[in-house]
């Protein structure tokens, strides 16, 4: 008896598991076909199907759509306008068919090239499982009422995949939410070149894994050195030439350190460690790789790396068909691996070091602190306070820049709580111990003693509303401009010490 090469039923069945890890890469896979076909804007919409437990996910795009012969092929495993190019993202005709069966029962594919014909066919599994259609639907003209939106672009296509039954998630909030992260990022690029993709309505914003990229979310990294770029020739006869680039960002440690653990975690700082990999602008895929033997430690969380490449390489990357992981061959990986890993190590140790820095600086005391952070403001015109010592006739005062500070506690007979005097290159500030906030709240914060009456917060407020009050209280509007260009001025400095 003649066998069927494939066995259809079972052929898709086992096709559902292509294992895209997850509900992001696969849609991923309708975006790369959208924009493929010059769409400039893409809405996937996460709804609702008809009974109340199922989802439904609906693709829309404003592209060049497709003629009923090209249809057909888009549903058909294997179909393809492109097969095998490497002039763009797709190359296997399975991205359609593999990725929305991997997530749901039924595919309805639209597509228009004018606005007065639009053409459907689907994909149905219970109808293939029961043997009721063999073949991909001839496209028929759509009625309006069959129509998922009202397709009012000159051309376009919309993928309507229902009965998912393999969604991430069940809550559509939810489902929505991943997209909208994921999406983000694996087409960054996309974004960032102008087209627009949204989720639900909402407009999706880059996600640079970098933190390199201004426009989107926590920039603040600076790129490690120049792009570095490795002409590679793909292997095989009439192999072309293909260059990869790479490039390192460093992320500001000083600047994040203490930021909020929810900062870190929802920004991708903390555990976000690796290397982006970005094929025909896309990523697809993140992870530890060309890092030789160094393995990834905690403070290789900040640093990144990025690897461009082009599908004329996507046998020495080990690309499959669901583009979602890579597998680099051993050519590839001498290529890449010693200078990489190299600069791996170099950044690693330029974090470890930072910390160090980081650690050490906040055990410094107040005095310290000050000193270090005082070469960041102008430096006070000393001629006020010692004009008749230093300065020749003519000679400019520059100021002294670098201050040192002391802070010394005596009793002083005035209202104030601290008098400071400067002389030379030392700012000395003496606390007076007679005040009462001194008593109050100084003693025991500088101490360590356990406030009785006081919380800390009610303390620095009444420090803030005693300096308040003194200010209003003046009569003179000239003694108000001074102390108020003091509160300004005194803003300013502990902003600067506090960093
Ligand atoms: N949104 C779309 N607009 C226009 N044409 C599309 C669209 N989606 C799919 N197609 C057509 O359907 C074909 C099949 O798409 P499919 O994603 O299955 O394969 P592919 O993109 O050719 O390759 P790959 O498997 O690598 O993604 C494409 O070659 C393209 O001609
Ligand atoms: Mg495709």
């Amino acid at each position: 008896m003649l066998q069927p090469i494939v066995a259809i039923q079972q052929f898709i069945e086992a096709v559902r598991d292509s294992g895209y890890k997850s509900t992001s890469f696969a849609i991923a896979e309708l975006v790369d076909n959208a924009l493929e076909a010059s769409a400039d804007l893409v809405d996937v919409n996460v709804t609702t199907g008809s009974e109340r437990s199922s989802q439904r996910i609906t693709v829309v795009d404003d592209g060049t759509g497709m003629d009923p012969e090209a249809m057909q092929l888009a549903l058909q495993f294997g179909g393809s306008t492109r097969f095998n190019s490497r002039r763009g993202m797709g190359r296997y005709g399975m991205g359609l068919p593999c990725s929305c069966l991997s997530l749901a029962r039924r595919i309805d594919l639209y597509s228009w090239q004018k606005p007065s014909a639009v053409w459907w066919t689907f994909m149905d599994l219970n109808a293939i499982a029961s043997g009721t259609i063999v073949s991909v639907p001839e496209p028929a003209r759509s009625s309006a009422s069959l129509e998922p939106t009202a397709c009012n672009t000159p051309s376009g296509t919309v993928v309507v995949i229902s009965e998912c039954d393999r969604l991430e998630f069940r809550r559509i909030r939810t489902v929505a939410s991943k997209l909208c992260h994921d999406l983000g990022r694996i087409f960054r690029r996309a974004i960032g070149n102008g087209k627009t993709l949204r989720v639900n309505g909402r407009s999706v914003e880059t996600i640079d894994p970098l933190f390199l990229d201004r426009s989107a979310a926590a920039p603040g990294a600076r790129p490690f050195g120049p792009p570095i770029e490795f002409p590679i020739r793909a292997p095989g006869g009439d192999s072309q030439q293909s260059t990869v680039k790479v490039l390192f960002s460093e992320l500001p440690v000083n600047e994040w350190h203490d930021r909020s653990n929810e900062f870190k975690s929802a920004s991708g700082v903390s555990k976000g460690a690796g290397v982006s990999i970005l094929r025909a602008g896309r990523e697809i895929d993140y992870g530890w790789y060309f890092m030789g033997g160094k393995r990834r430690e905690n403070y290789d969380d900040w640093w990144r790396c990025q690897v461009d490449f082009d599908p004329v390489l996507d046998e020495m990357f080990g690309v499959t068909h669901t583009k979602q992981k890579i597998n680099p061959t051993e050519a590839l990986d001498a290529i890449l691996t010693p200078q990489l890993e190299a600069v791996a190590r170099e950044l690693n140790g330029r974090v470890r070091r930072a910390f160090t820095e980081v650690r050490n600086y906040d055990k410094r005391s107040a005095t310290d602190r000050a000193a270090v952070r005082d070469s960041f403001l102008e430096p006070p015109r000393p001629q006020r306070l010692s004009e008749k010592s230093s300065k020749e006739p003519g000679q400019i005062s520059r100021g002294v820049s670098g201050l040192d500070y002391r802070i010394e506690e005596r009793r002083i007979d005035d209202g104030c709580f601290f008098v400071p005097s400067l002389s030379r290159k030392l700012l000395q500030v003496d606390i007076n111990t007679f005040h009462a906030f001194y008593d109050r709240v100084y003693r025991p914060l500088v101490r360590s003693e356990q406030f009785r009456e006081l919380s800390y917060r009610d303390a620095m407020e009444l420090l803030i509303l005693a300096f308040s009050r003194a200010e209003c209280s003046l009569k003179k509007p000239e003694d108000r401009a001074v102390a108020s260009r003091i509160r300004e001025l005194w803003g300013n400095v502990l902003t600067a010490f506090l960093g």
